[in-house]
């Protein structure tokens, strides 16, 4: 048991199950202001309780791959404000998140950065940072990329398929190595742009325009290809990459090997990854385009290993890549009642849903413990991604709780979405388990259905790139002035 100090805390949560990555535990957790300052048993009273007999207490959800207010690959701006994300995240439970701030080809990055940074001070109600989305790297961009990472903007974004903004293989290059030298984390969209154009060409001209085909036009291949060549950078460069949103059993497969043999290279798959199938997208009309995404959701077999993937430790988090565009004029059907596939903006919203999703598959259906539901959707995003303070329930730690009750039931629906999609992907789908209290940094943000938190009152999370984001110290020969090689890193 740890011993509370001396001073009255704010705030106990008395009795619940406190859950972490590395056990569970009957407890109470005593907060004072922004910070937790105690979790033991009997601790004395606060200035406010919370009772949460029956209920499981866990950090609050860090959600590391969100797309928030941003314009996407397509050039379209997406469905919501960072006021009407953050506030479904914290309603679904999700107390950080890690988004975007997207360069397009002839934006100056700084500005770019900057201009992100005020849009979430206006909106945030959850703390939040920035993965930089290089997709101009030129001398200026790279040029600008230390000061930024050193600011502690310390992860990049980079694509390696979408017309618009993905890099050539040189260009990725460049763009690791200046990660490499200022300890950042290189996050990456890996397919391979080609078998996708090719693919998507051949479908159009053979007249499969549906949503349902967008599922064909990204080939399983193309992600095992990517991740291959990705992680041949990875080892040239000495530079550790998380991989975005795998979707396949195969590609899973290829993480698990190259961490065998030692590569440094972390992995995220995403709820539509493990919920949702390709038939999904096959329905009536253009209906399909809501559970469009990139890569597109598989098979269940692929379901499965992705699973298992989680549980043997190949695949790090659960993000959800939420990336939301209305089912209209606004979003995915902005070119018209006939829009191919092609045409359709990619991407599904998910902040809210993410940790319900999750709670029933893993909690309250018996996939996995509560050990690994706190690990894969807190503390391994918070160490990965260096957020101090952030993914546990310890002393010192910022008091970011979310407090389940795990018999609540609720059924997902278009009407009672929270976020601007005006849809979700899981409507009719019912789970077992919901965040009813939300706390964060101290502050009661979500307590009986109702949102507490203003507008702005998130705050900026700026980090150093941490351990994970250091190289193994290991050479390739060519690169290892001690054999022969040069010194070009
Ligand atoms: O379909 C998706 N995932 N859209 C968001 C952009 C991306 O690929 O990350
Ligand atoms: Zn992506
Ligand atoms: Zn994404």
């Amino acid at each position: 048991m740890i011993t509370p100090g001396s001073d009255t805390p704010d705030l106990v949560i008395r009795n619940g199950l406190v859950g972490s990555a590395a056990g569970s535990v009957v407890a109470d957790v005593a907060i004072a202001g922004e910070t937790i300052v105690a979790v033991g048993r009997g601790l004395p009273p606060g200035r406010a309780e919370i009772d949460a007999t029956g209920k499981i207490v866990v950090p609050g959800g860090i959600d590391s791959h969100t797309h928030i207010e941003q314009v996407s690959a397509g050039g379209l701006m997406n469905a919501d404000t960072w006021e009407s994300a953050t506030r479904a995240a914290a309603f679904g439970g999700t107390t950080s998140v890690i988004a975007f701030a997207a360069q397009h080809v002839g934006l100056d990055l700084a500005e770019v950065v900057a201009d992100y940074e005020a849009l979430a001070a206006r909106g945030a109600v959850i703390d939040h940072a920035f993965h930089m989305i290089v997709a101009d790297p030129t001398e200026a961009a790279l040029a600008q990329l230390p000061a930024l990472i050193e600011k502690g903007h310390s992860s990049i974004k980079a694509f390696m398929t979408y017309d618009r903004i993905r890099l050539s293989d040189e260009q990725l290059l460049d763009v690791m190595a200046v990660a490499k030298d200022k300890g950042a984390m290189v996050c990456v969209h890996a397919e391979n742009h080609g078998i996708i154009s090719w693919t998507v060409k051949r479908l159009l001209a053979a007249g499969h325009t549906a949503p349902k085909h967008h599922a064909l036009s990204h080939p399983r291949l193309s992600e095992t290809e990517a991740f291959e060549r990705l992680i041949r950078f990875s080892l040239l460069l000495d530079q550790p990459v998380m991989i975005f949103h795998v979707s396949t059993a195969e590609g899973a497969a290829v993480i698990r090997r190259w961490r065998g043999e030692g590569a440094k290279v972390f992995a995220e798959t995403c709820p539509q990854y493990l919920f949702l199938t390709a038939a999904d997208l096959d329905r009536p009309g253009l209906e399909g385009a809501k559970w469009m995404c990139s890569p597109p959701p598989r098979a269940e077999a692929d379901q499965e290993a992705l699973w298992r993937a989680l549980a043997l430790g190949d695949l790090q988090t659960v993000s959800s890549d939420h990336a939301p565009y209305r089912f209209d004029e606004t979003g995915k059907l902005a070119h018209g009642p006939q829009s191919t596939f092609k045409q359709m903006a990619n991407g599904l919203p998910g902040l809210e849903a993410r940790l319900p999703l999750l709670f029933d598959a893993m909690i309250s259906h018996g996939r996995a413990d509560l050990d690994a539901f706190v690990a894969l959707t807190a503390t391994n995003p918070a160490r990965i991604y260096n957020l101090p303070n952030k993914g546990a329930l310890l002393p010192g730690y910022d008091a970011d709780v979310a407090i389940w009750d795990p018999a609540a039931q609720v059924t997902f629906s278009d009407e009672t979405v929270r976020d601007g999609t005006g849809y979700t992907p899981y409507a009719g789908r019912t789970v077992r388990g919901w965040p009813t209290t939300v706390i964060r940094r101290g502050a009661v943000i979500v307590e009986g259905g109702r949102m507490r938190a203003e507008a702005g009152s998130g705050r900026l999370m700026l980090r150093a790139g941490g351990p994970a984001a250091r190289g193994t110290g290991r050479r390739e020969p060519e690169l290892d002035p001690a054999r022969g090689g040069a010194a070009l890193i």
